[in-house]
């Protein structure tokens, strides 16, 4: 039986983007590398979305239990819930433009572009392109009404002891798996270096893409899809002990895709109409004719 959850809880924050403002709050650009855009980064202190962002983790990390997350994947991962073109699915994300905080008005397409486009303009791979392309597109989940706190926000594994290095840990207390001596060591129901293949994580948008993607590109970038959102790790190395030799070899590649996630966004937005024949092209060339979700 699912859990209903309160209006109030199912959208802490203003709209979902406040989660990735709040990150670049948290792990700003590097100085050496600050000198153009930096007038993108005023304004993230607002304290209002300092608020909003802390409430938003106190229910992610209260409700995010290991029970939690396999209901999540039985529900999810039939993708039994709509199937359709790609390009439909980039305008049905889009649907989730919020204008109410003009600071960040950019829509989801725009993130998404920007993101690719500056992995182009630095020569990487096709694939890596299309990584960066389609990287968000697992937000349609809250266009199924799942709450903000289960779509976005720093993923980390369940089933174990929770970081302290992840945000906000003292909200943990509130999770019932905290209490849970299946769930509460550092191994908890995993063995050492067992690889992330094997550990489940905090369901949201990245699981869910990678599910829905997962034959279709190669590896580093399933591996940039499934955890960049897993700051705990790729920024502060939080759970190298569940990491296997090989997750080490690929988390090089989430590294490198982070920058291109937190920092791309530009003054001049790219022109979403001139730019579609290339990224159709580039859908084309991997991923099925539709998808479904
Ligand atoms: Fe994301
Ligand atoms: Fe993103």
């Amino acid at each position: 039986m699912e859990k209903q959850f309160k209006e109030k809880e199912n959208a802490p924050l203003g709209n979902i983007e406040e989660w990735e403002e709040d990150l670049k709050v948290r792990y700003p650009k590097p100085k050496s590398e600050q000198a153009k855009g930096r007038e993108d980064y005023r304004n993230y202190h607002d304290s209002e979305r300092v608020d909003t962002v802390r409430e938003f983790y106190r229910l992610n990390h209260q409700y995010q239990t290991y029970d939690f997350v396999s209901r999540k994947r039985d529900e999810f991962l039939k993708f039994d819930k709509k199937e359709m073109p790609f390009w439909d699915a980039i305008n049905y994300l889009n649907t989730l433009v919020d204008d109410s905080d003009p600071d960040i008005s950019l829509d989801q397409l725009q993130h998404l572009l920007q993101t690719s486009e500056a992995i182009r303009a630095d020569g990487h791979p096709d694939w890596f392109v299309l990584t960066g392309f389609i990287h968000d597109m697992g937000k349609v989940l809250c266009l199924f009404g799942e709450p903000q706190w289960a779509v976005v926000g720093d993923t980390f594994p369940v089933g174990c002891r929770h970081s302290e290095k992840i945000v906000y840990p003292e909200f943990f207390q509130n999770n019932p798996d905290s209490e849970n001596e299946q769930f509460n060591s550092k191994y908890g129901v995993y063995e050492p270096n067992t690889g992330l293949d094997n550990v489940m994580m905090s369901w949201g948008h990245d699981e869910y893409l990678y599910q829905m993607v997962k034959d279709y590109l190669p590896e580093p970038a399933l591996y940039m899809i499934r955890y960049h959102s897993f700051y705990a790790q790729h920024r502060e190395g939080a759970y190298d002990h569940l990491l296997s030799e090989h997750d080490r070899e690929m988390f090089k590649w989430v590294d490198k895709f982070n920058p291109y996630d937190l920092y791309s966004k530009v003054p001049v937005p790219p022109d979403a109409k001139a730019l579609r024949p290339y990224y159709e092209d580039l859908v084309a060339k991997y991923l099925p004719a539709t998808m479904k979700f």
